[in-house]
Protein backbone atom coordinates (compact mmCIF):
# COMPACT_ATOMS: atom_id res chain seq x y z
CA UNK A 1 0.00 0.00 0.00
CA UNK A 2 1.12 3.29 -0.82
CA UNK A 3 1.41 5.62 2.25
CA UNK A 4 0.49 9.34 2.97
CA UNK A 5 1.82 10.77 5.12
CA UNK A 6 -0.02 13.74 6.91
CA UNK A 7 1.79 16.13 9.25
CA UNK A 8 -0.09 18.67 11.67
CA UNK A 9 1.83 22.01 12.02
CA UNK A 10 -0.68 24.18 12.31
CA UNK A 11 -0.58 24.64 16.08
CA UNK A 12 0.15 28.61 17.52
CA UNK A 13 3.07 27.06 20.16
CA UNK A 14 1.28 30.50 22.30
CA UNK A 15 3.24 28.68 25.61
CA UNK A 16 6.38 28.94 23.79
CA UNK A 17 5.97 32.70 24.39
CA UNK A 18 7.92 32.83 20.80
CA UNK A 19 7.89 35.11 17.81
CA UNK A 20 8.55 32.06 15.66
CA UNK A 21 6.26 29.07 15.13
CA UNK A 22 6.35 26.43 17.43
CA UNK A 23 7.56 23.72 15.18
CA UNK A 24 10.37 25.78 14.24
CA UNK A 25 12.09 25.95 17.91
CA UNK A 26 14.68 23.25 17.49
CA UNK A 27 16.66 19.88 18.75
CA UNK A 28 20.12 19.44 17.97
CA UNK A 29 19.95 22.39 16.02
CA UNK A 30 17.17 21.64 13.73
CA UNK A 31 13.64 22.36 13.67
CA UNK A 32 11.05 19.50 15.42
CA UNK A 33 9.08 19.78 11.85
CA UNK A 34 12.51 18.20 9.99
CA UNK A 35 13.00 16.13 13.15
CA UNK A 36 9.51 14.06 11.99
CA UNK A 37 9.79 14.70 8.41
CA UNK A 38 13.00 13.42 8.56
CA UNK A 39 11.53 10.47 10.34
CA UNK A 40 8.62 9.82 7.73
CA UNK A 41 10.85 10.05 4.54
CA UNK A 42 12.97 7.26 5.42
CA UNK A 43 9.37 5.30 4.84
CA UNK A 44 9.33 3.59 1.21
CA UNK A 45 6.26 4.92 -1.35
CA UNK A 46 5.15 7.92 1.21
CA UNK A 47 4.19 11.08 0.47
CA UNK A 48 4.27 13.67 2.83
CA UNK A 49 1.54 16.64 3.65
CA UNK A 50 2.30 19.29 5.83
CA UNK A 51 -0.65 20.97 7.63
CA UNK A 52 0.49 24.46 8.31
CA UNK A 53 -1.37 27.45 10.48
CA UNK A 54 0.54 30.27 12.06
CA UNK A 55 3.60 31.41 10.60
CA UNK A 56 2.59 29.11 7.66
CA UNK A 57 5.10 31.87 5.10
CA UNK A 58 7.96 31.30 7.34
CA UNK A 59 7.61 27.68 7.34
CA UNK A 60 6.72 27.06 3.54
CA UNK A 61 10.47 29.69 2.82
CA UNK A 62 12.53 27.63 5.31
CA UNK A 63 11.60 24.40 3.85
CA UNK A 64 11.12 24.99 0.21
CA UNK A 65 13.13 22.52 -0.58
CA UNK A 66 11.53 19.78 1.28
CA UNK A 67 9.54 17.46 -1.69
CA UNK A 68 6.06 18.04 0.48
CA UNK A 69 2.90 18.92 -0.33
CA UNK A 70 1.47 22.22 1.68
CA UNK A 71 -2.25 23.13 2.84
CA UNK A 72 -3.25 25.98 5.36
CA UNK A 73 -5.77 25.57 8.34
CA UNK A 74 -6.78 29.05 8.48
CA UNK A 75 -8.39 28.54 11.93
CA UNK A 76 -7.37 25.38 14.37
CA UNK A 77 -10.98 23.90 14.46
CA UNK A 78 -9.79 20.76 15.85
CA UNK A 79 -7.05 17.72 15.12
CA UNK A 80 -10.21 16.10 12.87
CA UNK A 81 -10.62 19.55 10.83
CA UNK A 82 -7.08 19.72 10.61
CA UNK A 83 -6.60 16.45 8.88
CA UNK A 84 -9.78 17.36 6.47
CA UNK A 85 -7.22 20.15 4.97
CA UNK A 86 -5.06 17.44 4.15
CA UNK A 87 -7.37 15.25 2.29
CA UNK A 88 -6.94 16.89 -1.63
CA UNK A 89 -3.63 14.79 -1.22
CA UNK A 90 -4.74 11.92 0.15
CA UNK A 91 -6.21 8.60 -2.23
CA UNK A 92 -9.07 6.21 -1.27
CA UNK A 93 -6.09 3.26 -1.39
CA UNK A 94 -3.62 5.29 0.98
CA UNK A 95 -2.93 4.04 4.08
CA UNK A 96 -2.54 7.72 5.77
CA UNK A 97 0.05 8.34 8.81
CA UNK A 98 -0.81 11.22 10.90
CA UNK A 99 2.10 12.72 12.99
CA UNK A 100 2.44 15.88 14.70
CA UNK A 101 5.41 18.14 14.00
CA UNK A 102 5.58 18.96 17.90
CA UNK A 103 6.49 15.54 18.53
CA UNK A 104 10.01 15.21 17.21
CA UNK A 105 11.40 11.92 19.09
CA UNK A 106 9.06 9.36 17.64
CA UNK A 107 11.43 6.52 16.16
CA UNK A 108 11.01 4.91 12.76
CA UNK A 109 10.65 1.51 13.89
CA UNK A 110 7.67 2.25 15.83
CA UNK A 111 6.10 3.91 12.68
CA UNK A 112 6.88 1.09 10.89
CA UNK A 113 4.99 -1.39 13.45
CA UNK A 114 2.09 0.66 13.46
CA UNK A 115 1.43 1.02 9.77
CA UNK A 116 2.12 -2.89 9.64
CA UNK A 117 -1.00 -3.20 11.86
CA UNK A 118 -2.86 -1.28 9.87
CA UNK A 119 -4.61 -2.16 6.16
CA UNK A 120 -7.49 -1.07 4.22
CA UNK A 121 -10.22 -2.36 7.30
CA UNK A 122 -8.07 -1.83 9.91
CA UNK A 123 -6.90 1.17 11.94
CA UNK A 124 -3.76 1.49 13.97
CA UNK A 125 -3.52 3.68 17.30
CA UNK A 126 -0.42 4.13 19.19
CA UNK A 127 -0.92 4.53 22.63
CA UNK A 128 1.31 4.59 25.75
CA UNK A 129 0.65 3.88 29.77
CA UNK A 130 1.08 6.96 31.69
CA UNK A 131 1.06 6.93 35.25
CA UNK A 132 -0.17 10.49 35.14
CA UNK A 133 -2.46 10.45 32.20
CA UNK A 134 -4.26 13.79 33.00
CA UNK A 135 -5.04 16.39 30.05
CA UNK A 136 -4.69 12.80 27.32
CA UNK A 137 -7.18 11.40 25.54
CA UNK A 138 -8.17 8.16 27.17
CA UNK A 139 -8.12 4.73 25.41
CA UNK A 140 -11.82 3.33 26.29
CA UNK A 141 -12.13 -0.80 26.07
CA UNK A 142 -14.69 -3.26 26.29
CA UNK A 143 -14.92 -6.25 28.49
CA UNK A 144 -13.08 -7.87 25.91
CA UNK A 145 -9.93 -5.53 25.86
CA UNK A 146 -11.12 -4.26 22.34
CA UNK A 147 -11.08 -0.47 21.61
CA UNK A 148 -14.00 1.25 21.80
CA UNK A 149 -13.46 5.00 21.55
CA UNK A 150 -11.43 8.33 22.64
CA UNK A 151 -12.31 10.68 25.48
CA UNK A 152 -10.98 13.37 25.27
CA UNK A 153 -9.95 14.77 29.09
CA UNK A 154 -12.41 17.81 29.39
CA UNK A 155 -15.53 15.51 27.96
CA UNK A 156 -14.28 11.96 30.17
CA UNK A 157 -16.08 10.92 33.17
CA UNK A 158 -14.50 10.62 36.46
CA UNK A 159 -14.05 6.54 35.92
CA UNK A 160 -12.93 7.47 32.20
CA UNK A 161 -10.24 9.78 33.84
CA UNK A 162 -8.45 6.75 35.43
CA UNK A 163 -8.00 5.08 32.40
CA UNK A 164 -3.83 5.46 32.54
CA UNK A 165 -3.82 4.38 28.18
CA UNK A 166 -3.90 7.43 26.65
CA UNK A 167 -3.92 8.53 22.64
CA UNK A 168 -0.30 9.69 21.59
CA UNK A 169 -2.64 11.08 18.21
CA UNK A 170 0.07 9.14 16.30
CA UNK A 171 -2.14 6.87 14.18
CA UNK A 172 -2.79 4.61 10.62
CA UNK A 173 -5.63 4.82 8.90
CA UNK A 174 -7.03 3.22 5.95
CA UNK A 175 -7.75 6.57 3.32
CA UNK A 176 -11.21 5.96 2.05
CA UNK A 177 -12.15 5.56 5.50
CA UNK A 178 -10.59 8.15 6.73
CA UNK A 179 -12.21 10.50 3.87
CA UNK A 180 -16.16 9.40 4.94
CA UNK A 181 -15.02 9.53 9.25
CA UNK A 182 -14.25 13.08 8.79
CA UNK A 183 -17.33 14.11 6.60
CA UNK A 184 -19.21 12.96 9.83
CA UNK A 185 -17.58 14.65 12.37
CA UNK A 186 -18.95 17.42 14.47
CA UNK A 187 -17.82 19.91 17.29
CA UNK A 188 -20.33 19.15 19.50
CA UNK A 189 -17.91 18.65 22.67
CA UNK A 190 -16.47 20.54 25.52
CA UNK A 191 -14.04 22.13 23.72
CA UNK A 192 -16.12 23.09 20.94
CA UNK A 193 -13.44 21.13 18.57
CA UNK A 194 -13.62 18.32 15.31
CA UNK A 195 -11.67 15.74 17.31
CA UNK A 196 -9.77 13.47 15.55
CA UNK A 197 -10.06 11.08 17.53
CA UNK A 198 -14.14 10.82 17.14
CA UNK A 199 -13.11 8.75 14.07
CA UNK A 200 -12.35 5.34 16.62
CA UNK A 201 -16.02 5.28 17.67
CA UNK A 202 -16.77 5.60 14.00
CA UNK A 203 -14.21 2.71 12.90
CA UNK A 204 -16.31 0.39 15.42
CA UNK A 205 -19.21 0.87 14.38
CA UNK A 206 -18.12 0.20 10.89
CA UNK A 207 -16.40 -2.86 11.80
CA UNK A 208 -13.21 -1.94 11.26
CA UNK A 209 -10.37 -3.55 13.83
CA UNK A 210 -8.52 -1.34 15.75
CA UNK A 211 -5.33 -2.46 16.62
CA UNK A 212 -2.73 -0.60 19.04
CA UNK A 213 0.60 -0.50 20.02
CA UNK A 214 2.77 1.17 21.72
CA UNK A 215 6.45 3.07 21.42
CA UNK A 216 9.63 1.21 23.43
CA UNK A 217 10.08 4.56 25.09
CA UNK A 218 7.28 7.43 26.21
CA UNK A 219 9.69 9.96 25.30
CA UNK A 220 9.35 9.46 22.02
CA UNK A 221 5.57 10.27 21.71
CA UNK A 222 6.18 13.44 23.74
CA UNK A 223 5.23 16.73 22.33
CA UNK A 224 6.48 19.61 22.93
CA UNK A 225 4.74 22.75 24.27
CA UNK A 226 6.57 24.77 26.36
CA UNK A 227 10.49 25.58 26.58
CA UNK A 228 10.28 22.99 29.53
CA UNK A 229 9.50 20.38 27.10
CA UNK A 230 11.99 21.40 24.62
CA UNK A 231 14.31 21.11 26.76
CA UNK A 232 13.68 17.54 28.35
CA UNK A 233 13.18 16.11 24.56
CA UNK A 234 16.82 18.30 23.79
CA UNK A 235 18.76 16.01 26.42
CA UNK A 236 16.86 12.89 26.05
CA UNK A 237 17.68 13.36 22.91
CA UNK A 238 21.55 14.01 23.69
CA UNK A 239 21.59 11.14 25.74
CA UNK A 240 20.82 9.00 22.91
CA UNK A 241 23.07 10.24 20.46
CA UNK A 242 25.73 9.90 22.92
CA UNK A 243 24.62 6.44 23.94
CA UNK A 244 24.91 5.90 20.46
CA UNK A 245 28.46 6.92 19.69
CA UNK A 246 29.46 5.13 23.02
CA UNK A 247 28.00 1.90 21.67
CA UNK A 248 30.28 2.42 18.57
CA UNK A 249 33.29 2.62 20.78
CA UNK A 250 33.80 6.29 21.65
CA UNK A 251 34.55 6.99 25.26
CA UNK A 252 32.84 9.82 26.84
CA UNK A 253 34.26 11.18 29.63
CA UNK A 254 30.80 12.50 30.74
CA UNK A 255 27.69 11.33 28.58
CA UNK A 256 25.65 14.16 30.17
CA UNK A 257 28.02 16.71 29.20
CA UNK A 258 28.43 16.28 24.96
CA UNK A 259 25.82 17.57 22.49
CA UNK A 260 26.27 16.09 18.69
CA UNK A 261 23.97 18.81 16.46
CA UNK A 262 24.65 17.35 13.46
CA UNK A 263 26.17 13.83 12.67
CA UNK A 264 29.01 11.78 13.01
CA UNK A 265 29.22 9.99 9.33
CA UNK A 266 32.43 8.62 9.99
CA UNK A 267 34.09 7.54 12.59
CA UNK A 268 37.48 5.76 14.06
CA UNK A 269 38.31 3.53 16.80
CA UNK A 270 39.43 4.20 19.82
CA UNK A 271 37.98 8.47 19.81
CA UNK A 272 37.96 9.88 23.21
CA UNK A 273 35.97 13.15 24.13
CA UNK A 274 36.20 15.17 27.00
CA UNK A 275 33.63 17.22 28.64
CA UNK A 276 31.75 20.08 27.04
CA UNK A 277 32.12 19.32 23.60
CA UNK A 278 29.87 20.29 20.93
CA UNK A 279 29.63 18.66 17.59
CA UNK A 280 28.06 20.54 14.97
CA UNK A 281 27.06 19.66 11.30
CA UNK A 282 29.02 16.98 9.28
CA UNK A 283 31.67 15.31 11.53
CA UNK A 284 34.42 12.77 10.58
CA UNK A 285 36.45 11.59 13.62
CA UNK A 286 39.44 8.96 12.59
CA UNK A 287 41.25 6.92 14.80
CA UNK A 288 42.28 7.54 18.13
CA UNK A 289 41.18 11.19 17.57
CA UNK A 290 41.07 12.89 21.17
CA UNK A 291 38.95 16.47 21.95
CA UNK A 292 39.57 17.85 25.06
CA UNK A 293 37.20 19.86 26.76
CA UNK A 294 34.88 22.57 25.54
CA UNK A 295 35.72 22.01 22.30
CA UNK A 296 33.23 23.21 19.36
CA UNK A 297 33.52 21.41 16.16
CA UNK A 298 31.74 22.26 13.07
CA UNK A 299 31.96 20.60 9.78
CA UNK A 300 35.05 19.17 10.74
CA UNK A 301 37.13 16.16 9.11
CA UNK A 302 39.91 15.26 11.57
CA UNK A 303 42.58 12.55 10.76
CA UNK A 304 43.84 9.46 12.62
CA UNK A 305 45.63 10.28 16.23
CA UNK A 306 45.05 13.80 16.08
CA UNK A 307 44.93 15.66 19.05
CA UNK A 308 42.86 18.73 19.88
CA UNK A 309 43.49 20.34 23.29
CA UNK A 310 41.24 21.85 25.37
CA UNK A 311 38.64 24.96 24.46
CA UNK A 312 39.52 24.53 20.60
CA UNK A 313 37.38 25.79 17.82
CA UNK A 314 37.32 24.17 14.36
CA UNK A 315 34.60 24.97 11.67
CA UNK A 316 34.67 24.16 8.13
CA UNK A 317 37.98 22.37 8.10
CA UNK A 318 40.29 19.10 7.54
CA UNK A 319 42.72 18.50 9.72
CA UNK A 320 45.29 15.46 8.54
CA UNK A 321 46.73 12.66 10.66
CA UNK A 322 49.04 13.22 13.63
CA UNK A 323 48.20 16.74 14.26
CA UNK A 324 48.32 19.05 17.68
CA UNK A 325 45.59 21.39 17.74
CA UNK A 326 44.89 23.71 20.92
CA UNK A 327 44.69 24.78 23.73
CA UNK A 328 42.83 27.64 22.96
CA UNK A 329 43.21 27.59 18.76
CA UNK A 330 40.93 28.80 16.70
CA UNK A 331 40.41 27.29 13.03
CA UNK A 332 38.28 28.83 10.66
CA UNK A 333 36.56 27.90 7.59
CA UNK A 334 38.48 27.07 4.41
CA UNK A 335 41.83 25.71 6.13
CA UNK A 336 43.38 22.27 5.00
CA UNK A 337 45.85 21.06 7.79
CA UNK A 338 48.25 18.48 6.45
CA UNK A 339 49.40 16.10 8.57
CA UNK A 340 51.75 16.31 11.59
CA UNK A 341 51.29 19.98 11.84
CA UNK A 342 51.55 21.89 15.44
CA UNK A 343 49.10 24.56 15.92
CA UNK A 344 49.32 25.86 19.57
CA UNK A 345 47.24 28.12 21.58
CA UNK A 346 45.75 31.82 20.57
CA UNK A 347 46.32 30.48 17.10
CA UNK A 348 44.06 31.78 13.96
CA UNK A 349 44.19 30.00 11.08
CA UNK A 350 41.49 31.20 8.59
CA UNK A 351 41.47 30.01 4.66
CA UNK A 352 44.44 28.76 4.42
CA UNK A 353 46.84 25.18 3.99
CA UNK A 354 49.36 24.32 5.96
CA UNK A 355 51.74 21.48 4.59
CA UNK A 356 53.13 18.55 6.51
CA UNK A 357 55.00 19.26 9.45
CA UNK A 358 54.57 22.84 10.02
CA UNK A 359 54.26 24.86 13.28
CA UNK A 360 52.75 27.61 14.51
CA UNK A 361 52.93 26.86 18.37
CA UNK A 362 51.68 30.61 19.56
CA UNK A 363 49.56 33.51 19.38
CA UNK A 364 49.83 34.18 15.73
CA UNK A 365 46.92 35.39 12.56
CA UNK A 366 47.66 33.21 9.95
CA UNK A 367 44.74 33.94 7.04
CA UNK A 368 44.67 33.53 3.25
CA UNK A 369 48.02 31.73 3.29
CA UNK A 370 49.49 28.86 1.37
CA UNK A 371 52.06 27.27 4.08
CA UNK A 372 54.39 24.55 2.76
CA UNK A 373 55.95 21.81 4.83
CA UNK A 374 57.60 21.94 7.72
CA UNK A 375 57.73 25.97 8.27
CA UNK A 376 58.19 27.23 11.59
CA UNK A 377 56.19 30.22 12.78
CA UNK A 378 57.55 32.16 15.75
CA UNK A 379 55.13 33.58 18.09
CA UNK A 380 53.38 36.68 17.74
CA UNK A 381 53.18 36.23 13.56
CA UNK A 382 50.68 37.98 12.03
CA UNK A 383 49.81 37.63 8.04
CA UNK A 384 48.64 41.10 7.31
CA UNK A 385 46.03 39.72 4.40
CA UNK A 386 43.20 42.91 4.31
CA UNK A 387 44.18 46.42 3.64
CA UNK A 388 41.07 47.59 4.66
CA UNK A 389 38.91 46.63 1.16
CA UNK A 390 40.71 43.58 -0.35
CA UNK A 391 42.01 40.67 0.86
CA UNK A 392 45.94 39.12 -0.56
CA UNK A 393 47.53 35.82 -0.29
CA UNK A 394 50.70 35.04 1.68
CA UNK A 395 52.78 32.23 0.70
CA UNK A 396 55.23 30.89 3.30
CA UNK A 397 57.45 27.97 0.86
CA UNK A 398 58.36 25.01 2.52
CA UNK A 399 61.19 25.09 5.14
CA UNK A 400 60.80 28.64 6.35
CA UNK A 401 61.63 29.85 9.56
CA UNK A 402 59.63 32.80 10.55
CA UNK A 403 60.98 34.30 13.58
CA UNK A 404 58.65 35.98 16.48
CA UNK A 405 56.52 39.03 16.10
CA UNK A 406 56.88 39.51 12.28
CA UNK A 407 54.04 40.82 10.28
CA UNK A 408 53.93 39.48 6.66
CA UNK A 409 51.77 42.00 4.55
CA UNK A 410 50.11 40.48 1.96
CA UNK A 411 50.58 39.96 -1.05
CA UNK A 412 54.29 38.93 -0.14
CA UNK A 413 55.96 35.15 -0.55
CA UNK A 414 58.82 33.85 1.55
CA UNK A 415 61.21 31.14 -0.33
CA UNK A 416 62.39 27.88 0.39
CA UNK A 417 64.36 27.29 3.40
CA UNK A 418 64.54 31.48 4.10
CA UNK A 419 64.23 32.93 7.47
CA UNK A 420 63.24 35.72 8.23
CA UNK A 421 64.02 37.71 11.19
CA UNK A 422 62.67 38.40 14.70
CA UNK A 423 60.43 41.77 14.73
CA UNK A 424 60.24 42.04 11.10
CA UNK A 425 57.40 44.20 8.81
CA UNK A 426 57.92 41.92 5.45
CA UNK A 427 56.62 43.77 2.72
CA UNK A 428 58.35 42.34 0.02
CA UNK A 429 59.04 39.04 -0.73
CA UNK A 430 61.84 37.35 0.54
CA UNK A 431 64.35 35.49 -1.38
CA UNK A 432 65.05 31.59 -0.78
CA UNK A 433 67.53 30.20 1.75
CA UNK A 434 68.10 33.75 2.48
CA UNK A 435 68.06 35.66 5.90
CA UNK A 436 65.53 38.47 5.39
CA UNK A 437 64.88 41.36 8.32
CA UNK A 438 62.93 44.83 8.03
CA UNK A 439 63.37 46.55 11.41
CA UNK A 440 65.19 49.22 12.98
CA UNK A 441 69.35 48.44 14.21
CA UNK A 442 69.27 48.16 17.80
CA UNK A 443 71.38 50.93 18.98
CA UNK A 444 72.56 52.31 22.34
CA UNK A 445 73.23 55.55 23.24
CA UNK A 446 76.33 55.63 25.87
CA UNK A 447 75.51 59.57 26.66
CA UNK A 448 72.12 58.82 27.89
CA UNK A 449 71.66 59.01 31.70
CA UNK A 450 68.70 58.29 33.67
CA UNK A 451 66.20 60.85 34.79
CA UNK A 452 66.35 62.26 39.04
CA UNK A 453 64.05 63.23 41.03
CA UNK A 454 63.39 67.14 41.01
CA UNK A 455 63.58 68.88 45.05
CA UNK A 456 60.18 70.44 45.33
C1 LIG B 1 -4.68 15.53 21.16
C2 LIG B 1 -5.66 14.37 21.10
C3 LIG B 1 -5.58 13.58 22.41
C4 LIG B 1 -4.15 13.10 22.62
C5 LIG B 1 -3.18 14.28 22.55
C6 LIG B 1 -1.77 13.79 22.54
C7 LIG B 1 -7.54 15.11 19.75
C8 LIG B 1 -8.91 15.64 19.76
N1 LIG B 1 -6.99 14.90 20.94
O1 LIG B 1 -5.10 16.36 22.20
O2 LIG B 1 -6.44 12.46 22.36
O3 LIG B 1 -4.03 12.44 23.86
O4 LIG B 1 -3.37 15.03 21.34
O5 LIG B 1 -0.90 14.86 22.67
O6 LIG B 1 -6.98 14.84 18.70
N2 LIG B 1 -3.44 20.84 15.73
C9 LIG B 1 -3.63 21.43 14.52
N3 LIG B 1 -4.81 22.05 14.26
C10 LIG B 1 -5.81 22.10 15.18
C11 LIG B 1 -5.59 21.50 16.42
C12 LIG B 1 -4.40 20.87 16.67
O7 LIG B 1 -2.76 21.41 13.66
O8 LIG B 1 -6.85 22.67 14.85
C13 LIG B 1 -2.18 20.18 15.99
C14 LIG B 1 -1.41 20.87 17.11
O9 LIG B 1 -0.51 21.80 16.58
C15 LIG B 1 -0.65 19.72 17.74
C16 LIG B 1 -1.59 18.54 17.53
O10 LIG B 1 -2.45 18.89 16.46
O11 LIG B 1 0.54 19.45 17.06
C17 LIG B 1 -2.35 18.19 18.76
O12 LIG B 1 -3.13 19.30 19.14
P1 LIG B 1 -3.41 19.62 20.66
O13 LIG B 1 -4.34 20.77 20.75
O14 LIG B 1 -2.13 19.69 21.39
O15 LIG B 1 -4.18 18.30 21.04
P2 LIG B 1 -4.68 17.90 22.43
O16 LIG B 1 -5.88 18.70 22.73
O17 LIG B 1 -3.58 17.92 23.39
CA1 LIG C 1 -6.76 21.00 21.90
Amino acid sequence: MKISTIILAAGKGTRMRSEKPKVMHEIAHKPLLKHVYDMSQQLEHNSITIVYGHGGELLKNHFADLPVNWTEQAQQLGTGHAVQQALPFIQDDDQVLILYADVPLLKLATVQRLLSLSDSNTLALLTVNLSSPKGYGRIVRCAQNNVQKIVEEKDATEAEKLIQEVNTGIMAVPGKRLKNWLQSLTNHNAQGEYYLTDIIAMAVADKVTIMTTQPEDEDEVLGVNDRNQLYHLERVYQLEQAGYLMEQGVTLIDAKRFDLRGRVEQLGRDVEIDVNVILEGQIRLGNNVKIGANCVLKNAFIGDDVEILANSIIEDAVIGEGCRIGPFARIRPGSEIADHVHIGNFVEIKKSTIATGSKVNHLSYIGDTTMGSKVNIGAGTITCNYDGVNKFRTVIEDGVFVGSNTQLVAPVKVGKNATIGAGSTITKDAPDNQLTLARAKQVTISSWQKPVKKEQ
